[in-house]
């Protein structure tokens, strides 16, 4: 293995790790549930049905109940992943955001694999403009402001493949003259339609890819509606 190769398979493992266990990846809100009511029963019978639902295409949704106790959700999948991997995603997600949000009427939690959330109201097809965040590659890229350019290229491109693919997820590699390969994804939530898709995507990595990832050779932008990632070793 490489010197390079070796740094960011040890980032591959700590981010895997960081996003699985301590890593501050949900957000919960304020107002919260009393235990034993109508949306404590509604909310696991919700993180049940996502269980169950989401490992057959990747994405699934549900809503259970009667308001006030009504509560909504929604599961995503990695588009690379296999439906046992999603499914102990989702599995494990759904206990956690339990544990990391307790008696919280609305959270959402993002695993390396997976991304899980429910709200007290119907926010399907709404792009999430708060829940957000991203990760960098420690590694500077060779060539970076060319770098910049080419990685800029390929995620707009794969912005446009998702937004135009029946499962919003497209991934794809670029490799210009002079350049490292960069590879990358780019996925959003299946309730929003593809201009929405397009429009959270854009907004993400434009808003996001130059405070993450300036000069970095790779980089993980997430929000609660999409997600997208480049790297210059394959990462799907
Ligand atoms: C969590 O939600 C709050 C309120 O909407 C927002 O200001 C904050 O940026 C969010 N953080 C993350 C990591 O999504
Ligand atoms: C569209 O999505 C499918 C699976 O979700 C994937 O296999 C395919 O490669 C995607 N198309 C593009 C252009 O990335």
């Amino acid at each position: 293995m490489s010197s390079s190769r070796f740094v960011f398979f040890v980032y591959h493992l700590a981010l895997a790790f960081l996003l699985q266990k301590a890593f501050g990846s949900q957000n919960c809100s304020n107002s919260i549930f009393a235990a034993n009511s109508p949306y404590a029963v509604n909310l696991k019978d919700l993180l049940n049905a996502l269980s169950v639902r989401t490992p057959r295409t990747g994405f699934g949704r549900a809503s259970v109940g009667q308001p006030p106790a009504r509560v909504h959700g929604l599961a995503l999948c990695r588009g690379d992943m296999s439906s046992q991997d999603c499914k102990s995603c989702v599995e494990e997600a759904a206990v956690e955001i339990q544990k990391r949000c307790p008696n919280k009427r609305g959270a959402i939690i993002w695993y390396y694999d997976c991304l899980v959330k429910y709200e007290n109201r119907d926010f399907f097809g709404e792009i999430d403009t708060q829940n957000k965040f991203y990760i960098p590659n420690p590694n500077n890229a060779n060539n970076p402001a060319a770098f910049n350019r080419q990685t800029k290229r390929l995620l707009s491109r794969l912005t446009n493949q998702a937004s135009r693919n029946s499962t919003l997820y497209a991934y794809g590699e670029l490799q210009e003259q002079g350049l490292q390969r960069v590879y990358g994804i780019a996925q959003c939530t299946r309730d929003l339609s593809p201009s929405d898709c397009k429009t959270c995507l854009e907004d993400l990595i434009g808003e996001y890819l130059p405070l993450c990832c300036n000069g970095r050779e790779g980089g993980r932008l997430y929000s609660g509606s999409c997600l997208a990632q480049y790297e210059v070793i394959v990462p799907y």
